[in-house]
């Protein structure tokens, strides 16, 4: 799938936009602060209802205006379909298909993209929360009927955390016992489709990564990854260092459910202490290895760089295989200006076959002459005809 034409009103520093795009690659150029990482972020928005830089969407209406709208003309196969997000301080946002509204939430099901910014080093160096959600989001877009999955699993888990608290504040009672029980297989239900799910969705990327890293880093560092299983801990341990020793591993499917029962009694005195819960897909991680050391700790910076980059281009590379429409549009936000020459170049070569790919620099010099064929200036929010 490709991106024929985006219209910005009012999105961050973009009183308005109409700008052409085209298949292959797209270059945006333009000093700092000028507005190139937020053109792309609006198509970020577009397809995962999030920004990679901020968790609120008050920050993309542009200041001063009540309400923000991205619309994008999408193409894929010779067909065409117009997909619209209408951001709005005072009341909920709203999202158009072809001019006809949709659930906003439905939006993600017309458009993929995966994008790649510096701040994605997080995900290597950064808390297991961020890995969480590299992989949460990942599996929605595979499978939407996730996103539902997810939400319920976070509304048992407030339910049966305010439960637990209540019973460490005044003394279990009977009666919180047995609600309690109910609250741990609905936990474990929900918990263990989302256990399976992550699982699969490691064990197909894997691969993926261990390829991608080699393609950009040039060195085959055996980048790896494993699904760290808080229910297979022998301890509630909140140091993550400790996710790489132990209970690194691959359950399964019919197993999950019933490991899932033995932690949770095996924690309950230890609940009822600290008032929440101490295991299940809240307090997993994805374990990432280079030449089986964990990265996080032991990469260099130019290591765990390759790794995270490598992350993206494997869930590309995973969200292209299984979609009916096409590629993910691939959005590569200030990441030449990070690498050297020779990884510039490989990483031009790895984007290469993508249908469309969007490039962000602010030194044009920065970006493969490959790259190049459609360059768009921007300043101030504006696009400035090339000269
Ligand atoms: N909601 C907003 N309203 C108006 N301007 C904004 C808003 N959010 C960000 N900006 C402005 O956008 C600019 C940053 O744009 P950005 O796309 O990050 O730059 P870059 O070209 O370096 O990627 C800053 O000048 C910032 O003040
Ligand atoms: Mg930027």
């Amino acid at each position: 799938m490709i991106v024929t034409h985006l219209t910005l009103s009012d999105f961050r520093n973009y009183e308005s936009l109409d700008i052409d795009l085209r298949a292959g690659s797209n270059l945006f150029v333009g000093s700092n602060g000028q507005g190139k990482t937020n053109l792309v972020e609006s198509l970020g928005y577009l397809s995962t209802l999030g920004s990679h830089r901020v968790s609120n969407d008050q920050a993309m209406i542009r200041q001063g205006q009540d309400s923000a709208i991205i619309r994008a003309r999408l193409s894929h196969a010779g067909r065409e379909i117009l997909a619209e997000v209408q951001l709005n301080r005072a009341s909920a946002n709203r999202a158009q298909v072809n001019r006809v509204p949709i659930k906003t939430r439905e939006l993600p099901r017309y458009f993929s993209s995966v994008l790649f910014a510096p701040e994605d080093l997080a995900l290597v160096r950064g808390e297991p929360s961020g890995r969480r959600r590299f992989m949460d989001e990942l599996l929605v877009l595979r499978t939407p009927r996730m996103s539902g999955v997810l939400a319920d699993y976070e509304r048992v888990l407030r339910q049966r955390n305010t439960l637990l608290k209540s019973a460490r504040n005044s003394g279990v009672k009977e009666n919180q016992l047995g609600t309690l029980e109910i609250w741990d297989e609905r936990l474990v239900a929900l918990g263990s489709e989302l256990i399976e799910a992550r699982s699969a969705l490691v064990a197909e990327l894997a691969p993926e990564v261990a390829s991608a890293y080699a393609a950009v880093a040039g060195q085959d560092h055996a980048a790896n990854l494993t699904n760290y299983l808080s229910i297979l801990a022998t301890t509630p341990d909140d140091d993550e260092q400790d996710h790489n020793a132990t209970a690194a591993g691959v359950l399964p499917a019919g197993e999950i459910a019933e490991k899932f029962r033995v932690a949770l009694a095996r924690l309950r005195r230890a609940e009822l202490d600290r008032g929440v819960t101490l295991a299940g897909p809240h307090r997993d991680d994805l374990v990432l290895e280079l030449n089986g050391m964990p990265a996080r700790g032991y990469a260099s910076h130019g290591e765990s760089w390759s790794f995270a980059l490598a992350l993206k281009l494997a869930s590309a590379a995973v969200l292209r295989r299984e979609s009916s429409t096409g590629d993910p549009v691939l959005v590569l936000d200030d990441v030449f200006a990070e690498l050297d020459e020779s990884r510039r170049g490989r990483l031009a070569a790895a984007v290469g076959d993508f249908e469309q790919v969007l490039i962000t620099a602010a030194v044009f010099d920065d970006v493969p002459e490959e790259l190049a064929a459609h360059v768009v200036k921007i300043r101030a929010g504006e696009v400035v005809e090339d000269d």
